[in-house]
């Protein structure tokens, strides 16, 4: 069960002055996806960087590239990250005003369309958009910043969201970001999530493959 579980390391975390580098290391230590968080100073409290440098990258791994888009607005920037080799693109309800339209403009340019889910954010505003979404992503710290502690109070929203998604029978994935490490991947596993975003957890530990080992748990 458990060896299905997808490690996405967030690039947040990695020595900036070094990305291609930290890029090929992840991917040879058994990442399954490369998170990446784009913040814009504006929707979060942190700015960190955008589709040029995503683009440079590209060229340093054939690793999934999972952008997590942390900016107001996004619509008018999808194209350039599917330009820059995005292959799935997660927006915030929040960050635009249709997110409907969103989810098909992500989807019109090619790539897997993400929802992410703030803490205070209900499981409902994804309700009739179901159909669209690849990925949904539940927030377990406030966006903004790595490093961040766990909120306990989200497990109880990735158990409802498993439910939800198993009721369309659709395969989506249930990602978790924030505060993730070998205490709380076990209980977010445990309430349905089956995809893990880790900065500090990965490129703060001394071997990536054994800390990518360790959130993955047991196979
Ligand atoms: C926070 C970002 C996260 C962040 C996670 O806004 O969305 O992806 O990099 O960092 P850790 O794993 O250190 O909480
Ligand atoms: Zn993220």
């Amino acid at each position: 069960m458990s060896s299905s579980i997808v490690v996405a390391p967030s690039l947040l975390a990695a020595d900036f002055a070094r990305l291609g580098e930290e890029v090929r290391a992840i991917e040879s230590a058994g990442a399954d996806w490369l998170h990446l968080d784009v913040m814009d100073g504006h929707f979060v409290p942190n700015i960190s960087f955008g589709p040029a440098i995503i683009k440079a990258l590209r060229k340093h791994t054939t690793l999934p590239f999972d952008v997590h888009l942390m900016i107001a607005p996004a619509d008018p920037y999808l194209a350039a990250f599917a330009d820059a080799g995005a292959n799935h693109i997660a927006v915030h309800p929040e960050a635009s005003p249709h997110l409907h339209r969103s989810l098909q403009a992500i989807r019109a340019l090619g790539c897997k369309a993400g929802v992410v889910l703030n803490p205070a954010t209900p499981i409902e505003t994804i309700a009739w958009a179901l159909d669209l979404i690849d990925i949904v992503m539940v927030m377990t710290v406030n966006p903004g910043f790595g490093g961040q502690a766990f909120i306990e109070s989200q497990l109880g929203k990735i158990a409802a969201l498993r439910t939800l998604i198993d009721s369309t029978g659709r395969p989506i994935a249930l990602q978790v970001d924030g505060g993730i490490t070998t205490i709380t991947a076990p209980k977010v596993i445990a309430a349905g999530a089956d995809t893990l975003v880790a900065g500090t957890a990965v490129f703060g530990a001394p071997d990536y493959a054994t800390a990518i080992a360790a959130l993955r748990g047991p196979a």
